[in-house]
C-alpha cells in the first residue's frame, strides 16, 4: 500500500461543529494536498457527515488509510458522544462503518486529541485548548496522551462550563472583547491546576485571540488539526 514514491498517504479529517476539513499527510506527517473543507451538514446525523468526508475523500487523490478527529469522546472507533454534533453519534461505530465506505483502513480519535498530537513537542507537560464551535482540551506527558479529557464540560466561573463561557455560541453573543477577557481568566486557571510548560490554543476561533499571551502559550495553526492525524499510525 504505497505510492510510486515509496510513501503512504493518510488521509486526515477533522469534523467540526460547522466544518469538515481533510487532506493528505505523507508518512512524516507533511500535507500532498490543499486543504478542505465542506460545511458540516445539519442536521448532523452520522450518514450525512459520513457522505460529506466521502466527497472531501473523492477530491483528494490517491491515500491509503484515514485518521478522524471527531468533536466527542471517542473509544476503539466507537463516538461515545457528540454534543455539538447529534445523538444519533453516541454509541457509532464510525471507524467500522466509513472503513466500509471508502475501503480503507480507519482510525478515530477526539479532535482536540488529534489537534495536540500535530501540535506538541513531547516533553513535559502540555496541554491543548482548540476554540471552535466547542472547547477542546488535550493533556500530554512527555508526548503520552491522556485521551477524552472532556475540559469543556466542567465548571469554569458564574456556574457555567468552559465551554458555555468560550466556545463560538458565547463568542457571538458576548463579542470578542469580553470573550478575551473570559480566555485570558481561563489560561491563568489552567496554568494553576496543570502547571504545563507548555499551553497550545488551536481551533478556528484562535483568530480572534487579542491578549498578550504568556510566553509558554502558543497559538497553533488549523492546519494542525489535520496534522496530528499521521500520529493516530505510530504503532
Ligand atoms: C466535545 C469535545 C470536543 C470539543 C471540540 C466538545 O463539545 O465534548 O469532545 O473535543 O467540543 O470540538
Amino acid at each position: 500500500m504505497v505510492d510510486e514514491n515509496g510513501s503512504i498517504r493518510t488521509l486526515s479529517v477533522d469534523i467540526g461543529g460547522s466544518g469538515v476539513k481533510a487532506m493528505v499527510l505523507d508518512i512524516t506527517g507533511t500535507p500532498l494536498t490543499e486543504r478542505a473543507r465542506v460545511d458540516t451538514p445539519s442536521p448532523a446525523k452520522p450518514e450525512v457527515v459520513i457522505n460529506a468526508i466521502a466527497v472531501l475523500a473523492a477530491a483528494q487523490g490517491d491515500f491509503h488509510r484515514v485518521s478522524v478527529g471527531f468533536p466527542g469522546v471517542v473509544r476503539c472507533g466507537v463516538t461515545e458522544t457528540a454534543v455539538n454534533l447529534h445523538s444519533d453519534w453516541v454509541g457509532f461505530d464510525l471507524a467500522s462503518v466509513l472503513s466500509q465506505r471508502l475501503n480503507k483502513p480507519v482510525r478515530v480519535i477526539n479532535d482536540a486529541d488529534m489537534q495536540g498530537l500535530g501540535a506538541i513537542a513531547g516533553k513535559g507537560v502540555e496541554l491543548v485548548i482548540t476554540l471552535g464551535t466547542g472547547f477542546g482540551s488535550a493533556l500530554f506527558v512527555d508526548g503520552k496522551l491522556v485521551p477524552n479529557m472532556e475540559m469543556g464540560h466542567h465548571q469554569f466561573r458564574k456556574k457555567q462550563t468552559y465551554e458555555e463561557q468560550l466556545g463560538r455560541a458565547a463568542l457571538q453573543k458576548h463579542g470578542e472583547k469580553k470573550w478575551n477577557r473570559r480566555l485570558e481568566k481561563a489560561i491563568a486557571s489552567l496554568q494553576h491546576l496543570f502547571n504545563y510548560d507548555y499551553l497550545y490554543i488551536g481551533g478556528g476561533e484562535a483568530v480572534k485571540i487579542n491578549l498578550q499571551l504568556p510566553l509558554n502559550v502558543k497559538l497553533v495553526s488549523n492546519v494542525t488539526g489535520l496534522l496530528g492525524g499521521i500520529a493516530l499510525w505510530r504503532d
